[in-house]
């Protein structure tokens, strides 16, 4: 079964002037379970919009959304889900350890577990020490994982995250990520978002370039990386023990080698060299 069927789904806001603004423009997607998969756009492109429609937070203006074959407009759809919003905010006057127990009470966790997986979460979010004071004395980091710390406690097997890595330190952001390498092993579908595209390359399968409202590219990130690939700077040493590095377009590396080894030459390094996900997400946007 897909996790999460998205299809012909638009929203309309009215602004200000009764100007109309498309923020999501006939979105179709689905993402199978089990899938890691990065929603990757510029600021303004459309992605909490999406998220809040699937998270039955927003009515769409058309189409349709469900989550494991459950229409969002039903209230269990999310029984199975662990959401993130963006700019995550709590009731500060509550601890991690108060807020972690008031959501996994909001899932009918049986006492002795929701005590067991509080401590596993508050732990692997590093919130262990600082689990008993108000959260109105946590930085923005802090409140960032325990945003992250509450998806996690019902154990569910689909992750929507709207912008997860944000406003972490590269020590938050590398945890974040190895959480969600660990969910992907476990056979759990995250769906995230994010403006950077460093956040996609290492965690997700497929990746999807949203930009004013429309899907424009949807690929594993397998494809983007091996399509970017321009060609190959090659390392070579010659006979005499001189070294020099070549560029060599893809079609000409065979061409290349049998040149070197008619010239005695020994090849020491063929690195690709590729076009990264950034170039690759601002080509996308641009065009
Ligand atoms: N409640 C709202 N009223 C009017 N316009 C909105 C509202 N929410 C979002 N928008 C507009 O919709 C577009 C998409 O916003 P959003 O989904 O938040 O983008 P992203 O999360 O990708 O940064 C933006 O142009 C934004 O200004
Ligand atoms: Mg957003």
């Amino acid at each position: 079964m897909n996790a999460i069927e998205i299809t012909g789904l638009c929203k309309q806001f009215t602004g200000k002037r009764m100007k109309k603004v498309n923020a999501l423009k006939q979105l179709d997607l689905t993402i199978a379970a089990g899938e890691v998969f990065g929603f990757l756009g510029p600021n303004g492109a459309g992605k909490s919009t999406t998220i809040k429609l699937v998270m039955g937070l927003l009515l769409p203006t058309s189409g349709t959304a469900s989550i494991m074959g459950m229409d969002v407009s039903r209230a269990e759809s999310r029984r199975c889900v662990g959401y993130l919003p963006e700019n995550p905010a709590f009731y500060d006057y509550l601890s991690a350890e108060e807020y972690i127990d008031f959501v996994g009470s909001q899932f009918n966790m049986e006492k002795a577990l929701l005590a067991q997986r509080s401590e596993v979460v508050l732990r692997r979010l590093d919130l262990w020490d600082a689990r008993k004071r108000p959260m109105r004395g946590y930085s923005k980091g802090m409140v960032q994982r325990v945003g992250v710390a509450q998806t996690l406690v019902h154990d569910p097997d689909v992750y929507i995250l709207d912008e997860p890595m944000s406003g972490l330190d590269p020590i938050g952001r590398a945890l974040v990520k190895d959480i969600i390498l660990d969910l992907k092993k476990r056979g759990k579908c995250v769906f995230f978002s994010t403006h950077i595209t460093d956040d996609v390359e290492k965690v997700c399968d497929r990746v999807g370039v949203i930009n004013k409202g429309e899907l424009l590219v949807v690929d594993s990130v397998e494809n983007i990386v091996q399509s970017g690939v321009e060609g190959y700077t090659v390392h070579v040493m010659n006979p005499d023990g001189d070294k020099n590095e070549h560029f060599v377009v893809k079609a000409d590396l065979q061409a290349f080698i049998q040149q070197s080894v008619i010239k005695g030459q020994s090849i020491e390094i063929i690195e690709p060299r590729r076009k990264d996900m950034e170039a690759f997400f601002l080509e996308v946007v641009a065009s």
